[in-house]
C-alpha cells in the first residue's frame, strides 16, 4: 500500500465516530472528493449520522461549496463494520475523549486495516504518544486534529508522537492540502499541540478576569472579536508582532507578564456548566443564554462566516507568500 497516494482525491479514507466532528470531518473528506469509509461504533448510530451528514452537505450546497449533494453521498459507505476499513490508506479515529474507548475502537481497527495504512486520532488533548502505544505499529500512528465545522475550516494540526515515522506524517501533510487545508506538522508530542496552547492561554486570562469581576464575558468577547477579530486571519500571531516593531512589546511584556493570570484550577464559572452538562448548542446550556432556535441561527450563520472568511483571505495573496 502506498500512503502518498492520499494525495488523490478518489482514494479511500476511514473515519470512526459519526458525532459532532466525525460526520463533519465526514462532510469535508466527501466534498473533496474522496471515498469515506465511516464506521458507527455505537449501536444505532448510522442513522442519525448519515442524517446529520446529508444536513452538513445541504449548507455545503446553500453556501456554494459543492452543487449538489447526491453526488458526494454515493462516495459515503456507513456502517457498524470495521472490515470496511480494508481498502483505506487512513483511519481516523473520531470518538469520544476517553483513552479505555480510543483504546479499544484501535484494537478494532487493528484487525481490518491494512498494515501500512496510517491510523490517526482527532484527540484534542491526549497525548499522541499515550495513544500510539494501542497502535498495531506506533511508527504510523499520528494525531490529525480537526477544527469545527471541519468542512469548512481550513485548520488542520498533525502532531508525531515519540514513536511516529516523521516521514509519514510529512506525507500525510503533503495530502492535507488535497482536503483543502492549509495544515501545521508539529514533529514532537507536546501536550495541547500549538492550537489548545495558545488558546487556553486566553482562556484562562478570560476566565480569571470574569471570574475575579474585573470584567464582564460580554465585554471579553467584544473586546477580542473587535480587536484581534479584525486581524488574526490575515496576520496570525508573529507577522502582527513584527510589523510594528518589538520595542514597546518588550516593555509591555516585562510590565504586563507578571499580572497575568497564572491559575491552574478550573474556575467556578465553568464547573457550573459542567455539573449542570452544558452541551453548548445541543442543548442549550453554555456560558450565554439561547435557544434552540438561535443556536440552528448560529450554526448555519457560523458556517456561511467560516466560508466567507476563507474566501476573503485567499483574495491576499502577500499574506500567503510570506508563510
Ligand atoms: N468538538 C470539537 O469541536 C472538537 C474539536 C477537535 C477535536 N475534537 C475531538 O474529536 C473527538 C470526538 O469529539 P466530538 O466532539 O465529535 O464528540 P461527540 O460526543 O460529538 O461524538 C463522540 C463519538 O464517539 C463515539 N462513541 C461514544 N461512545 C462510544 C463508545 N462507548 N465506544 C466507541 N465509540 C463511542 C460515537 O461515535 C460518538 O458519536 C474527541 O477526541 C474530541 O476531543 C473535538
Amino acid at each position: 500500500m502506498d500512503i502518498s497516494l492520499l494525495s488523490q482525491t478518489d482514494s479511500e479514507i476511514g473515519v470512526i465516530g459519526l458525532g459532532l466532528m466525525g460526520s463533519s470531518i465526514i462532510t469535508s473528506l466527501l466534498i473533496s472528493g474522496y471515498h469515506v469509509k465511516a464506521i458507527a461504533p455505537i449501536r444505532n448510530e448510522a442513522e442519525s449520522g448519515k442524517s446529520r451528514i446529508k444536513e452538513l452537505l445541504a449548507i455545503c450546497v446553500q453556501s456554494g461549496l459543492i452543487e449538489n449533494e447526491e453526488t458526494y453521498l454515493s462516495k459515503l459507505t456507513i456502517s457498524e463494520n470495521y472490515a470496511d476499513l480494508s481498502n483505506c490508506l487512513l483511519a481516523l479515529e473520531c470518538v469520544i475523549e476517553q483513552i479505555e474507548i480510543k483504546k479499544n475502537v484501535y484494537h478494532q481497527i487493528a484487525q481490518h486495516i491494512h498494515p501500512e495504512a496510517v491510523i490517526a486520532s482527532n484527540t484534542s488533548a491526549i497525548p499522541i504518544s499515550v495513544l500510539q502505544e494501542f497502535a498495531p505499529n506506533p511508527a504510523r500512528f499520528m494525531g490529525i486534529h480537526w477544527a469545527e465545522p471541519a468542512y469548512s475550516t481550513r485548520f488542520l494540526e498533525i502532531t508525531c508522537g515519540d514513536k511516529t515515522d516523521v516521514a509519514k506524517a510529512e506525507v500525510v501533510y503533503q495530502a492535507a492540502h488535497a482536503w483543502g487545508k492549509e495544515p501545521t506538522l508539529l514533529r514532537k508530542d507536546i501536550r495541547g499541540f500549538i492550537t489548545n496552547r495558545l488558546m487556553y492561554a486566553v482562556y484562562r486570562e478570560g476566565l480569571d478576569l470574569i471570574e475575579s469581576g474585573e470584567a464582564k464575558k460580554e465585554d471579553a468577547d467584544k473586546a477580542f472579536k473587535y480587536d484581534v477579530g479584525s486581524w488574526i486571519t490575515y496576520k496570525g500571531i508573529f507577522k502582527r508582532m513584527g510589523y510594528e516593531g518589538l520595542k514597546n512589546k518588550a516593555v509591555i511584556i516585562q510590565n504586563l507578564l507578571p499580572d497575568l493570570s497564572q491559575i491552574v484550577h478550573v474556575p467556578k464559572i465553568m464547573e457550573e456548566i459542567v455539573e449542570q452538562k452544558g452541551r453548548g448548542i445541543y442543548n442549550q446550556i453554555g456560558l450565554y443564554k439561547y435557544t434552540a432556535d438561535d443556536c440552528k441561527v448560529w450554526e448555519k450563520e457560523f458556517a456561511d462566516f467560516i466560508d466567507d472568511i476563507s474566501r476573503l483571505a485567499a483574495k491576499f495573496p502577500v499574506n500567503k507568500r510570506l508563510e
